[in-house]
Parts: C-alpha cells; structure tokens; sequence
C-alpha cells in the first residue's frame, strides 16, 4: 500500500512544477472553481499510476495543478465513491497521495440531500461535522503510519477555517448554513423514512462521499474544511422524486458562492 501510494506521489511530484499545501475536491457539479484555477497543469486519473478511473457522468476525473486566490493548490475534479464498487482504500488513495506531496489543508465539496427543516434548495452548509454511516471504515485495516491506530476525531472540521468561512461568508453578503453531514454508500437517495432516521441521528445533510476522504485526511493530520450544497431536500411534507440531473443543476445554481468563499480563503491562509 504504501510503496503504491508513494509511486504515484514520485510519478506526481516529477511532473508538478509547483508545491501546493492545499487541495480541494470538487464534488459533483461543483466543478466550476477549476474555472478559476489559472497555469494550469492537468492530468487525467487514467494516466496516473495506480488511480482508480471515475465513472460517474459529470465527474470529469482530472487532477489539476495551478494557482488560485495567490496560492498554488491542486483540485481533484471528481472523486472515487464507495456506490461506484471501488474498496474504502482506493476511494482515499488520493488524499494518501496528497499527504506524501505535502498537502496541509483539504478542501472537501459535494451535494447533498437537505435533512433539516430549516434548509433550503441551494443552500450553502458549512460542514462543522460528520457521522459515518458508510459499511465500511477507511481505515480498517493494518494502520498505515501516517497517523495513529485510532485517531481523534473531535474536531475533524478544523474550528478556524470555519471561522474564517463564516467571516467571508458575512463579508460578502453570502448566506451560510452549519450542519453535520451523514455519510452513507448510496447509490439510491433515502426513503422518506431514511431521512427521518438520519435527521433523527443528528444529520443536517445527507449525501454519498466526503466522510471517508476526511477521516484518512485526519489520520494524516491535514485540516479540513467541507461544504456542502443542499441540492434536494428530505424534510416531511417537502420530499419529491430527485435525479442525479437535478442534483447537479441545483448544484451548478450554488456553486459561485462556493468558489467566492474557497477562493477568498485560500487568500487569507498563511
Ligand atoms: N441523498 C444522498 N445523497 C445525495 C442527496 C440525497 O438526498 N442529494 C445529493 N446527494
């Protein structure tokens, strides 16, 4: 495993002409920050060794080297997810990889269905925490030593860069949601009763990604600061039938917002 994750590291580091500390995942149809991404160095998941390929429509699956808000970052367009049949392990070789490149600060998106009552279609959440709710733990397994057997997870939203967040949010005039986002497998969207049951648990929102990606980033002690667009909404009285498509357009509605918060605090961290 590790000998894999640091030749894909060496294959990396030989064709980036920068040293980024920050990396953003682009979740689905919040692809548009990459827009904004200037000297730009892509390279497709399927010519980097030992990547597993994306397969889901609207997930380009690219890595992207360059600079946004005057810093060097890397972006992953598309992510691996565990509905696509990929083991826990490839869903969070990247962020692996990312550790071994010198990644400091992740940046997660995704969507997701809405589970709180107070939440609207195309709000922005602030991820200020998770429950894992996948079948399978990321870091089951021989422990990799890039962290401890059994690692803290009392703050795995670093409190800082939600504040930093929220004070740009408040600047700009954006409107925020807090929340904590359940992660589960997927591939369907919840039943009524599933919603219920998660907002029952402590979920704001519910969405199919993320919650693995943040426990490895942990593990390997990169900070990380999440949003999540609410693209549908699993709240009694309000539910209606969801497609990928419409998640994607609500998605694509959102996703301004996003990058004006992502981009203005990139800025600001030292
Ligand atoms: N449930 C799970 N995943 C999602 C949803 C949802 O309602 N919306 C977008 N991703």
């Amino acid at each position: 495993m590790l000998e894999r994750i640091q030749e894909t590291a060496n294959y990396l580091r030989n064709k980036m002409q920068t040293r980024p500390e920050t990396a953003i995942i682009l979740g689905t149809g919040l692809g548009s920050l990459a827009e904004e991404i200037t000297d730009k160095n892509e390279i497709l998941y399927k010519d980097i060794p030992n990547f597993p390929v994306s397969t889901v429509e609207g997930h380009s699956g690219k890595l992207i080297f360059g600079r946004l808000g005057g810093k060097d970052i890397m972006a992953m367009q598309g992510r691996f997810h565990y509905y696509e049949g990929y083991s826990m392990k490839e869903v969070t070789f990247p962020i692996r990889v990312m550790r071994e490149l010198g990644i400091k600060n992740l940046f997660v998106s995704n969507a997701s269905g809405g589970t709180n009552p107070n939440f609207k279609i195309g709000d922005l959440m602030i991820i200020t925490d998770h429950i894992n709710y996948f079948p399978e733990h990321p870091l089951r397994g021989r422990n990799i030593p890039y962290g401890p057997r059994f690692p803290d997870m009392s703050e795995a939203y670093d409190k800082e860069f939600i504040r930093m967040a929220d004070t740009i949010a408040q600047e700009r005039g954006i409107h925020v949601q807090h929340g904590v986002y359940l992660g589960t497998q997927g591939p369907t969207f919840e039943t009524p009763s599933e919603y219920k049951l998660f907002h029952i648990l402590g979920a704001d929102a519910v969405g199919m990604s993320t919650v693995p990606e943040v426990i490895v980033a942990r593990h390997c002690n990169i900070r990380v600061f999440g949003v999540s667009v609410v693209t549908d909404l699993g709240v009694e009285g309000k539910i209606i039938e969801v497609s990928h498509e419409e998640v994607q357009k609500a998605a694509d509605a959102a996703q301004p917002k996003m990058t004006e918060i992502m981009k203005e605090m990139i800025k600001r961290i030292s």
